[in-house]
């Protein structure tokens, strides 16, 4: 594999390879000295042109652990603002050495660009491009619910679990990876949102969809994943009313108490606390949040080692 774009294009075999690699990784982590020599020489660069807390670090602190030498470039204070072009800002950072180029960039597609141009020759890996992909945040969701679900997680697959995905799909790019992830692996998915924020042609996604959580919470899922309202990317943000949705679309205390005994609630994170999700349950013993951003760190060491691991 020379660049992860997207979850859309990975086989299963692949998802599984990232997946068993990174409970391999896992256990690195848990070292007195959390560190392989495995990707010395390689430079990975963070470009991000969005904000972004645990993906930037945690791709920082997956490139430490193997090693690899690592530059950060965040946009603000960058020479963007005297015009230079994604084109230029890529060459400039790999002719200071660059070897994969961990990208993050509102618009779709940025990601695949750099990689087919032709303009550098690093690996590309997608931190989330617009409202289309987040590659390594399905993965990392998926690692949690096998983690959760499977006493041995190496080699399972997803088959028959169901993850119930709330909120603004239409931009969220995390939705977008976790669809085609999970369905890949197995699992049945739900989508549920008011209609201004389901996609349009929906209903030719290999899943369900609807617009009432507490008939997506009486079907018993496996997994509730809370999405946050981006309202960065709805214009004027007037798609919706904040307290509509509060009281139809919120994780409330009284809905998850309503979910069976073992499933789990998952966020991507940043949390918009008392909007999609109350506190009380994202601090429950349901709540896995804290795992997935743990197991970012190992899934984003499995993505540099298969994309850079033989070449190093
Ligand atoms: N952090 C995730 C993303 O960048 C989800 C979010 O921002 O709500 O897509
Ligand atoms: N989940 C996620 O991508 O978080 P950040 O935006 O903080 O990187």
């Amino acid at each position: 594999m020379k660049h992860l774009l997207s979850t859309q294009e990975l086989d299963v075999d692949q998802a599984l390879t990232l997946l068993d690699t990174a409970e391999e990784f896992q256990a690195v982590a848990n070292r007195q000295v959390p560190k392989l020599p495995t990707l010395r020489g390689v430079t990975m660069v963070n470009l991000f042109f969005e904000d972004s807390t645990r993906t930037r670090l945690s791709f920082e602190a997956a490139a430490q652990r193997l090693s690899a030498d690592i530059m950060t470039f965040q946009v603000h204070g960058s020479s963007v603002s005297k015009g230079e072009s994604l084109k230029d800002t890529a060459q400039t950072l790999e002719a200071m050495g660059a070897d994969v180029i961990v990208i993050r960039h509102p618009s779709s597609g940025a990601p695949a660009t750099l990689a087919s141009s032709g303009w550098v020759h690093s690996s590309i890996i997608n931190a989330g491009d617009g409202a289309h992909e987040h590659p390594t945040q399905a993965l990392l969701d998926a690692m949690t619910l096998r983690q959760r679900f499977h006493s041995e997680p190496r080699g399972a697959l997803l088959t028959g679990l169901s993850v119930a995905i709330v909120g603004d799909i239409v931009h969220s790019r995390v939705a977008r990876s976790n669809v085609f992830l999970l369905t890949t692996l197995g699992a049945k998915v739900t989508l549920v949102g008011p209609p201004a924020l389901l996609p349009q042609g929906v209903d030719d996604w290999p899943v369900h969809s609807t617009y009432d959580l507490d008939d997506a919470i009486d079907s018993a899922p496996d997994a509730v994943m809370m999405l946050r309202v981006q309202r960065e990317r709805m214009g004027d943000g007037s798609l919706i009313s904040h307290k509509d949705y509060v009281r139809n679309y919120s994780l409330t205390r009284a809905r998850a108490d309503r979910l069976p005994q073992d499933s789990i609630v998952m966020h991507p994170g940043p949390m918009n606390r008392g909007v999609e999700i109350a506190s009380h349950v994202a601090d429950s013993s349901r709540s896995v949040i804290l795992d997935q951003v743990r197991n970012g760190v190992s899934v984003r060491m499995a993505a540099l080692y298969e994309l850079r691991g033989g070449q190093a």
